[in-house]
């Protein structure tokens, strides 16, 4: 990842970390849906979600700058971001040689482009909640309020805006009734929990909200070893709180001890250890909802989710953060997609920063994608406007991918060949 300048010369200055540990809000805006790079630089703009509506497709990201690239934002992120902070979101367990890794691969895969097929392409695309501008997701992630006041609302209106799926965590800091009020098309993302009765409402709860689908993650037994946290004591401040999970705990998640990570205390209290084939059963059972099973690497667990009847299997270790040794994604996709065949769709999460990199994931027979980090580090330079500009980008990028490889929408980029290795 590139080391943050002292200079930022990419994109608006990005507002200064307000008192409470987040950074600050910043004031509304609208505009047009792709950011206009020859915008003047000015303050990032944010706007707490509109209701859907005809303004529904608006930007807010007019007079956000954005950087030329997704990894850029993570300089801009950095820089406004308290340290603890930022070493939550951007690291991972132990060493962080899975984090490596998963970008390590990524880069090896070539792809062969095909000339003269005489297209224009479109980017939409069939992923297991329904048909959507862009083969992409909006990776679960937890108490988005740390990066910017504009929290998980922000995030949801840039995936509204960019017509893409945005998957609301367990442990977001902003309950999920909310979140769907906004529009959009939501995907509720369920950690098990040793409360199956709150396992439960949850489900109850996404069900009445509106989910589009489900997404069960379950390579997070225990939380990983997250060195930096650990040595970091991280705690989340007051103002963020597990907004799905009342009662679940939440104030352990708010001990700051040195050398201990209050978050893997909390989760360690109320995430169930021990969640079986028959748990993904008990599931399938309870929802009509398309059902993605999320954090899988080995084919043959893959086979297994898709004969328990999940609709997808996102092939994914966490962006690095659970089993540090893991593979990367990028080098078990294909075994992965080999082995399901056509019983459930694939996607791939972990690394993703470009539009190169999501057209790469297609040519290994991915349906799709989530993207992470580069998200969260956008919402933390500019709220929404952040958001928005990093979506629009990935949108251009993909575009382009398609583009320049001959191919008429995502589908078709399913039948590029790759090498791996250069
Ligand atoms: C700060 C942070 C919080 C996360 N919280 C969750 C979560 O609540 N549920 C979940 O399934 N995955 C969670 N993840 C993992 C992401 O869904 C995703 O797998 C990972 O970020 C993908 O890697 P990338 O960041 O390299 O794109 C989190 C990741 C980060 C960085």
């Amino acid at each position: 990842m590139a080391e943050p300048t002292d200079e930022l010369v990419l994109g608006c200055r990005p507002a200064p970390a307000g008192p409470d540990g987040c950074a600050s809000a910043a004031p509304s805006g609208g505009g047009p849906a792709v950011p206009d790079a020859t915008a003047p630089a000015g303050p990032p703009v944010s706007d707490p979600v509109a209701p859907a509506g005809p303004a529904a497709g608006a930007s807010a990201a007019a007079g956000f700058v954005p950087p030329a690239s997704l990894a850029d934002f993570a300089e801009l992120a950095r820089a406004v971001l308290p340290g603890d902070v930022w070493d939550f979101v951007a690291g991972g367990s132990g060493a962080e040689t899975t984090i490596a890794a998963n970008r390590a691969a990524l880069d090896r895969v070539a792809v062969l482009p095909r000339v003269l097929t005489g297209v224009d392409p479109r980017t939409e695309a069939a992923l297991p909640g329904g048909t959507y501008a862009l083969p992409v997701a909006v990776a679960p992630m937890a108490y988005q309020r740390l990066l910017h006041p504009d929290g998980e609302l922000g995030l949801a209106a840039a995936a509204r805006t960019a017509g893409v799926p945005y998957v609301a965590s367990t442990l977001g800091s902003t309950p999920i009734e909310e979140i769907t009020a906004a529009g959009g098309s939501l995907w509720f993302q369920l950690y098990w929990l040793r409360d199956r009765g709150l396992v439960a409402d949850l489900l109850d709860r996404a069900h009445a909200a509106g989910c589009a689908a489900l997404m069960v993650t379950v390579d997070v037994p225990v939380l990983g070893r997250r060195l930096r946290d650990l040595r970091n004591g991280f705690a989340l401040p007051p103002q963020v709180t597990a907004a799905n999970l009342p009662g679940g705990r939440d104030d352990l998640a708010h001990q700051g001890t040195p050398g201990v990570s209050a978050v893997a205390v909390h989760t360690g209290a109320v995430f169930a250890p021990a969640l079986s084939w028959a748990d993904l059963a008990w599931l399938r059972e309870r929802t009509r909802l398309p059902l993605l099973v999320k954090g899988v690497l080995d084919p043959r667990d893959a086979v297994r989710a898709a004969e328990a009847g999940a609709d997808a299997v996102v092939v994914s270790n966490h962006g690095g953060r659970q089993f540090d040794g893991a593979p990367a994604t990028a080098t078990m996709l294909p075994e992965v997609v080999a082995a399901v065949a056509d019983r459930c769709a694939v996607l791939l999460d972990s690394g993703v920063r470009s539009g190169t990199d999501v057209l790469r994931a297609l040519a290994l027979g991915a349906a799709g994608v989530l993207v992470g980090r580069p998200l969260l580090w956008a919402l933390a330079a500019g709220g929404r406007a952040g958001a928005e500009a990093a979506l629009a980008l990935l949108a251009a990028e993909l575009r382009d991918a398609l583009t320049l490889t001959g191919c008429a929408d995502p589908a078709a980029a399913r039948h590029l060949r790759t090498l791996t290795g250069g």
